[in-house]
């Protein structure tokens, strides 16, 4: 992995490498694929961040499954915004589906739970949440979260897919914001 990097006016230090990444997925995967045994769940990869989670794991995910993808946008630079926009809609019918929303990481829980809300209030027959990171110090929300990759300490991380300001998605690991930046 390489060293420092920086993003913007940002530094970052690495964080989680490719083969733990790889170790986490392989997880998580083993995990959907028993609890999904004999269903037929629809995935709904939340876009932009979880595209690269999402290529991985579902590539691991054994069972008869769908996949849709819905975009969303509540972050501005490196804090939450606490509002979920909604910019691209499913466009897929979720009533009486199995959904597993797909997440990059679970902040403050706002995103995933308006999501979660929307899909049952749709019909949905159940709503998982797998998301590969969790920053259980920033969580404020009053549900479950399913399926966890990694617990994390509340610092901005970038790459495998999350993003600062637009950048930093391609990196292939992931970096946490240097200490006193
Ligand atoms: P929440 O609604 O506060 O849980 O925020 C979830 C969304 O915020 C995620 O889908 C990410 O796009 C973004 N986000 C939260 N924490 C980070 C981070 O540390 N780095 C990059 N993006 C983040």
């Amino acid at each position: 992995m390489a060293d420092t990097i920086k993003l913007h006016d940002l530094e970052f230090m690495p964080y989680l490498s490719e083969t733990e990444i790889g170790k986490i997925v392989d997880e998580v995967s083993i995990k959907i694929n028993e609890k999904y045994a004999g269903k037929s769940p629809l995935f709904v990869v939340i876009l932009n961040g979880a595209f690269m989670f999402a290529s991985d794991l579902i590539k691991k995910v054994n069972v008869e499954c769908e996949i849709s993808f819905l975009r969303v946008s509540s972050y501005r630079g490196t804090a939450s915004t606490g509002e979920v926009k909604e910019m691209m809609p499913i466009g897929t019918n979720v009533s009486g589906r199995d959904i597993i929303l797909l997440e990059d990481i679970v902040d403050t829980g706002n995103t995933m739970g308006e999501i979660k809300q929307q899909m049952k209030d749709a019909g949905a027959n159940s709503v998982s949440i797998c998301t590969l990171l969790f920053k259980p110090d920033a969580f404020k929300g009053n549900y479950l979260v399913d399926f966890i990759g990694v617990e994390i300490p509340d610092r901005f991380v970038v790459g495998y897919g999350l993003d600062y300001d637009g950048l930093g998605r391609n990196l292939p690991s992931i970096y946490q914001i240097r200490p006193n930046t």
